[in-house]
């Protein structure tokens, strides 16, 4: 967290609308978006192209020495490189978003995306950044002056998932939803709000309301043109 570049965290589960959102408000303020999920899909990706065991933390931590990552914090030219090559798509296949909690879990992995992500916030040379994830408000960013955790109920995620996923059936996308939450939330609390973490319920609202709610929250702290 940097004293120049102002870190707006989003935490929230998938279906939440906390991508699609975070880019909307960062394009609103003319700030940059990070996110975080990509590093872990796309360490994941990599994990898988070097034949590793995902479920395996040492086989995860052998795939991780030559990683190299690259991620556009532009929220109009949106993408994610590994070593070169542009992942931007890849790392949203089934088989990589199956694998992901395998490598999110190893804690040496998470020291060291976070340590990556600090250094891109820093080195961004942005007035700010709206950086979404699982474990902003409460890891990588603890001390930045807008901390949100962007909620919806479980039947609205799942209906927005589905949406997102045309041709799959609602209770496939439920169930898929369901799993990842309870595996990802071994990793992470990310269902429940820190100490100061406002907590943004998008179940009610549309999309441009979700993003003006999570507006009116930055403005109350951060003033802004
Ligand atoms: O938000 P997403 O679905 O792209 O995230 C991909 C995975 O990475 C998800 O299973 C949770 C994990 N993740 C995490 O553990 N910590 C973060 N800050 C972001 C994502």
């Amino acid at each position: 967290t940097d004293r120049d570049t102002t870190v707006v965290a989003i935490d929230g589960p998938a279906g939440s609308g906390k991508s699609s959102v975070s880019k909307q408000v960062a394009r609103r303020l003319g700030y940059g978006y990070l996110d975080t999920g990509a590093a872990y899909r796309a360490l994941a990706w990599h994990a898988l192209g070097h034949g590793a065991d995902t479920s395996d933390a040492s086989s995860v931590l052998d795939a991780t020495g030559d990683f190299d990552f690259a991620i556009s914090l532009d929220p109009d030219h949106y993408w994610v490189r590994v070593g070169g090559t542009d992942v931007t798509d890849a790392i949203r296949e089934p088989r990589v978003t199956d694998a992901v909690s395998g490598v999110a879990r190893v804690p040496a992995v998470r020291h060291t995306v976070n340590t990556l992500f600090r250094a891109l916030i820093t080195g961004s040379g942005l007035p700010g950044v709206v950086v979404e994830g699982r474990d902003i408000t409460t890891v990588v960013a603890p001390d930045a002056p807008v901390r949100i955790l962007l909620t919806a109920a479980p039947a609205v995620r799942a209906a927005r998932r589905s949406a997102e996923l045309t041709g799959h059936d609602s209770v496939t996308v439920a169930e898929a939803l369901h799993r990842r939450d309870a595996s990802d939330s071994t990793v992470v609390d990310f269902l429940s709000a820190a100490p100061g973490v406002v907590v943004v319920d998008s179940s009610d609202l549309d999309f441009e309301q979700t993003v003006g709610a999570v507006l009116d929250v930055i403005h109350t702290v951060v003033p802004t043109q």
